[in-house]
């Protein structure tokens, strides 16, 4: 999609289709609903003046993802005005723009219409909408169709975003909102890929071709290497399957960024969980080939970093396997001992995202990675605890915390705290090794926490519970069913802040 920036009013535009939003501004003197008062908020007055009769009609009733079409606007060169509702004014934020500008694009695509322009509502300062809007219909944009022999490639060729201000501030948001989109997007097409056309080592290409364009340094290591270096929790997942594991480790670092700090991003890469021998029900295990969704985020992150180039030293580390049952899997019983020391009894071989992260938060500290953050599909607990529309997160360290809900504001992803106290690793504590690699029944998303908490120490470390919010389970207005893209935006944004 090529994205433009217009400041020309938009009555000038000549496009397909112009979209404007329209809020609903009745409020009381008590900020109570009244009765609805559409309007269409836009700076070029012409955009309003088109849409005057059917907002007259009372036929617009301004609530979020509506549309209305006219067609041959008066006033305007567009070929068509799409009115897309937003809600309660007063309660408008870049995030609903996000969602709106999505929903714009999946309204258009089944439609044929290749290009559209978006006006910025005045009711968000223009360099935020701007963003916001690249970003949502870039997320839009995304179908997972692409192994249908009948596929329509219906993506869009071209977005102009119709705003006023500073020309050059507009633009260089543009410009960064359209890497976080499409990083988020790359990250979202690695996710799709079933695990045929996505193995460990297919993973590994994938970030190795991805670091060759953006220029980042990237290594990947096999089996051999990961024996070498003790990662005998990562092998004990690995040694099951006949795919031979890749450790995935991609460099960002720039001349001038100091030595420290060292951000370290650490994803779970199992790019098909069965379970292992305590293996999964087949009732929905195709899903399991999201279970790289943490590497897989980890990869588009990394590369929007080496795009827009903050000045802090980042190293993405994917620790890529298969979880399969085999005359070589690990059993319950078995024994690990993990590249820090640590001994673990296999409990249930399908608790296998948090023996792979030991290793991988064990090796981003060896190689001076001095804040750590790892996303994971990691529990069906998490699912439990928080649905579909929060991930989970977890940390050792307030202020660090603190800090990365500064980047979930301005990504307007939404996660959510949850313990990683104590008592939670007491549950994994085991009578013949230093620990289980489960916790038992109740507080599961909590004990997988605690436990991956004793590989990341004492170094600042966030952990990010992606498994119920990295697949969308239905399509919503602004985003495809299928991978969602979870906390990219928010780990690039995070970034950008450490580097400064
Ligand atoms: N990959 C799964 C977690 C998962 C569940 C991801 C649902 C996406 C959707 C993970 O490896 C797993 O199997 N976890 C087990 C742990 C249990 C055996 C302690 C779980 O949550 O059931
Ligand atoms: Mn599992
Ligand atoms: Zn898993």
């Amino acid at each position: 999609m090529k994205t433009n920036l217009s400041l020309s009013p938009a009555a000038q535009l000549e496009t397909e289709c112009l979209v404007a939003v329209v809020l609903d501004r009745s409020e009381n003197a008590r900020g109570e609903k009244d009765k609805t008062e559409a309007y269409v908020s836009a700076a070029d007055k012409a955009v309003p003046q088109a849409a005057a009769d059917v907002i007259a009609s009372g036929d617009v009733a301004a609530k979020t993802f509506e549309t209305t079409w006219l067609h041959k606007p008066a006033g305007l060169k567009a070929k068509r005005l799409l009115l897309i509702g937003g809600g309660k004014a007063g309660k408008f934020a870049a995030s609903d723009l996000r969602k709106l500008a999505g929903a714009a694009v999946r309204a258009l695509k089944p439609r044929s219409l290749r290009s559209l322009a978006f006006v910025v509502p005045d009711v968000i300062p223009a360099d935020q909408a701007v963003r916001a809007i690249v970003e949502g219909a870039f997320v839009g944009d995304f179908d997972p169709d692409i192994y249908k022999s009948d596929r329509k490639d219906q993506r869009i060729d071209a977005l102009t975003v119709v705003a006023s201000g500073d020309q050059a501030t507009l633009q260089r948001g543009l410009d960064q909102a359209r890497i976080i989109a499409e990083s988020q997007n790359f990250t979202r097409e690695l996710v799709n890929e079933p695990s045929n056309h996505m193995t460990p080592n297919m993973l590994a290409q994938r970030a190795q071709a991805m670091a060759k364009e953006t220029g980042l340094k990237c290594e990947i290591y096999g089996a051999d290497k990961i024996k070498e270096l003790k990662m005998g929790a990562f092998w004990g997942v690995a040694q099951g399957s006949d795919e031979p594991p890749a450790l995935i480790v991609m460099r960002y670092e720039p001349a001038g960024a100091p030595e420290k700090p060292v951000l370290g991003l650490v994803g779970k890469g199992v790019t098909f969980d069965t379970g292992g021998i305590s293996i999964k029900p087949a009732d929905g295990m195709e899903k399991m080939k999201y279970d790289m969704a943490g590497g897989a985020t980890m990869i588009g992150t990394m590369r929007a970093i080496a795009l827009l180039k903050p000045k802090v030293k980042v190293i993405g580390i994917v620790c890529a396997t298969e979880n399969m049952p085999s005359g070589k899997a690990q059993k319950p019983g078995d024994i690990q001992t993990a590249m820090s020391g640590k001994t673990i009894e296999i409990i249930n071989t399908d608790a296998e995202g948090r023996l792979v992260l030991a290793d991988g938060l064990c090796y981003a500290r060896q190689i001076g990675c001095t804040h750590l953050i790892d996303a994971a599909t990691l529990t069906g607990a998490v699912v439990v605890a928080l649905g579909y529309y929060n991930a989970g997160v977890f940390s050792n360290d307030d202020d660090f915390y603190e800090n990365f809900t500064k980047a979930l504001t301005k990504s307007g992803e939404k996660m959510w705290r949850l313990p990683v106290t104590e008592e939670y690793l007491d549950q994994t504590r085991s009578t013949i090794a230093d620990l289980m690699n489960t916790g038992g029944r109740w507080g599961g998303a909590s004990t997988a926490a605690a436990f991956l908490k004793e590989f990341a120490e004492d170094t600042p470390w966030i952990h990010l519970d992606i498994a119920g919010t990295a697949w969308m389970e239905d399509a919503k207005p602004w985003i495809a069913k299928g991978p969602s893209g979870i906390a990219v935006r928010s780990l690039i944004e995070f970034a950008r802040e450490f580097g400064e």
